[in-house]
């Protein structure tokens, strides 16, 4: 059965006009020069860094992409969940959530006493989240519009930062980090998930991120960054540390 989607007005005006798409649908397991994950080429520039710029605005068309079976076997969600070391009571931040996928694992692992904020830049994102939070009974979920370059969180709130496909979109991402840091409770960590440069599932090969470059991203604005060791076939986990 397909999933109902209301499509409210945005709440924010979006502070980077992204271009629209004319990118046709590939299946998951299209090769990246049929931009298999839906992005275009469209770059914009930031300070000194530069996210490529995408709208995500049909939410049913994303919710089949994002939330296809098939995806499981390669997204691993409780490895990355695992690798966030998530505590129960924690408070955990999923930026560019998308249509929501990870948010019954993160609910999961925060547990009762815990908090899930799950924020987005696209309205109709938001608009599906909350409708899947709502019918899934996730009561530890908040769902928030955020801006393209500011996650809106208060200073020392947070102590797990989620970033899965969409550390390439964020412009300016050292600045982008710093705000990130200031958001981390001391101790708390960034999990920046992204495709490897030899995915066959991901945006267009110019616009990957390899993990030293995500690494010196978020070590110029102020974390100790890592490469985690994990087992996903197509994606690196990168963790960026606030001193404790
Ligand atoms: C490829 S999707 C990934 C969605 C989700 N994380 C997942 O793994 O299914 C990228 C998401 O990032 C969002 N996004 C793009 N630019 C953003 C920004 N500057 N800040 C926050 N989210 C952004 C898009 O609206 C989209 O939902």
């Amino acid at each position: 059965m397909q999933r109902r989607v209301r499509h409210t007005a945005p709440l924010l005006a979006t502070t980077i006009m992204a271009c629209s798409s004319s990118t046709p649908d590939a299946p998951a397991s299209a090769p990246a020069h049929e931009h298999a994950h839906g992005h275009d080429h469209h770059a914009a520039h930031g300070d000194g860094t530069k996210g490529m710029h995408h709208r995500f605005d049909d939410a049913e068309k994303w919710a089949k992409r994002f939330d296809a079976p098939e995806r499981d076997a390669w997204q691993k969600p409780r490895e990355v969940v695992t690798a966030a070391t998530i505590a129960p009571g924690a408070t955990v931040a999923d930026i560019g959530a998308g249509t929501g996928y990870f948010l019954p694992y993160l609910a999961e692992a925060v547990g009762e006493g815990g908090r899930v904020l799950a924020l987005d830049v696209e309205p109709n994102l938001v608009a599906h989240m909350e409708e899947r939070v709502a019918d899934a009974g996730l009561t530890t979920v908040s769902v928030a519009q955020i801006p393209y370059d500011d996650p809106k969180l208060e200073a020392a709130s947070v102590d797990r930062v989620l970033i899965v496909d969409t550390w390439h979109h964020i412009d300016a991402r050292v600045a982008y980090t710093q705000k990130l840091a200031a958001a981390l409770k001391p101790g708390g960590q960034v999990v920046v998930v992204d495709f490897t440069m030899d995915s066959p599932e991901g945006p267009p090969r110019e616009h990957r991120l390899a993990p030293e470059k995500v690494i010196e991203e978020l070590t110029a604005g102020g974390l100790e960054a890592r490469v985690v060791e994990e087992t996903l076939p197509r994606q690196y986990i990168v963790i960026g540390q606030k001193a404790p």
